[in-house]
């Protein structure tokens, strides 16, 4: 039996319907480094979370190593929603006009994670997202990874050993800073292109935590590291304000969700990455590990401190002061439990 052309054409539009509506969402989740890093591992967990919750209604694509965008390059993309999620590092807002995120940058702010921690979740955390929203981009979690480790190719034991260095920085004003008061020639350069600059000679140093030195190979062309603790590397995991607010309510739930639970997992794992991710730069033999002395460690503090007070203007020294409150805070807290 032939069925009217009319009724065909009707079956078909109700055909295409369902399968639009059975087509899931698509997250486009890019960023720079490795898989097997903290923020690479809980990337991945998060796409597994979040497509296990939402019930085949979300696919979660994860694009590491800069495979799609380079650092500048993916904060433009988020904004024109060429990719629905990112998770930059807190060193690269400056650019995008929020210079209070470089507050992470200042050295030796956080004496310790609880501190950090404590900064990122309370009201100075709301009050960064805030800052994104007319940027177009809204905030969803702090990562971490961890507290950061010089490297070059010639020893830095003492402050006078960075002399002349030309040492990659991300895109922080705070950080510039930081290498020129240390004596260093600071230079901006994308996460992807580090490598071969160290291979190259055209930058001689950086700083990182090892999790990232180790698995972008630095550590074969870096003769000396330094653990020096100086300064904290975390991430803010953003995505487009309007791709999130037009998803249906209750997915966009099950999603905060799955990201609060990849948050924890992030941060459970980031301390043991760095430190196999040390065991293994040992184990390479290419690279001698020095442990900063307490006693250098105070001067480099000493020279370092005048940063805070260079950028208490631009990071905002309600925010600074906030900061040192939190930290004197944990440090009365830790005393008492002691
Ligand atoms: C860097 O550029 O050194 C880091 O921000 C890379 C990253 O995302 O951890």
């Amino acid at each position: 039996m032939k069925l009217p052309v009319m009724l065909c054409a009707a079956m078909l539009g109700v055909a295409l319907q369902v399968a639009q509506a059975a087509d899931p969402i698509v997250i486009r989740f890019s960023h720079v480094v490795a898989p097997n890093t903290p923020k690479g591992k809980a990337a991945d967990y998060f796409k597994r979370l979040a497509e296990e919750r939402a019930g085949g209604r979300v696919r979660v694509e994860v694009y590491p190593n800069s495979q799609l965008y380079k650092d500048r390059e993916e904060m433009e993309a988020l904004q024109l929603g060429a990719v629905q999620m990112l998770a930059p590092s807190l060193s690269k807002f400056g650019p995008l006009g929020a210079r209070q995120f470089e507050l992470f940058d200042l050295p030796y702010i956080f004496p310790n994670k609880e501190t950090l921690h404590r900064v990122m979740d309370g009201d100075i955390g709301k009050r960064l997202f805030g800052l994104l929203e007319d940027k177009g981009i809204r905030g969803l979690a702090f990562w971490d990874n961890g507290f950061k480790q010089m490297s070059a190719n010639r020893p830095l034991r003492r402050m006078e050993d960075f002399k002349g260095l030309k040492m990659r920085i991300q895109s922080s004003k705070v950080l510039e800073a930081q290498m020129k008061a240390l004596g260093a020639n600071p230079q901006v350069m994308a996460f992807s292109e580090v490598y071969s600059a160290l291979q190259q000679g055209v930058v001689d140093g950086t700083e990182n935590p090892v999790s990232n030195l180790y698995t972008q190979k630095m550590h074969e062309v870096q003769k000396h590291l330094t653990l020096s603790d100086h300064g904290y590397l975390g991430y803010a995991v953003i995505v487009n304000r309007k791709f999130w607010d037009e998803l249906p309510a209750d997915l966009r739930v099950t999603l905060e969700e799955a990201m609060r639970d990849a948050t924890g997992y992030e941060r459970d794992i980031a301390q043991k990455e760095n430190d196999e991710a040390l065991a293994a730069v040992r184990r390479a033999g290419t690279t001698e590990v020095w442990i900063l002395p307490n006693e250098e460690r105070r001067k480099w503090w000493r020279a370092l401190l005048p940063v805070h007070k260079e950028f208490e203007e631009k990071i905002g020294r309600d925010f600074i002061q906030a900061a040192y409150a939190v930290a004197a805070q944990v440090e009365r807290e830790q005393g008492v439990r002691k």
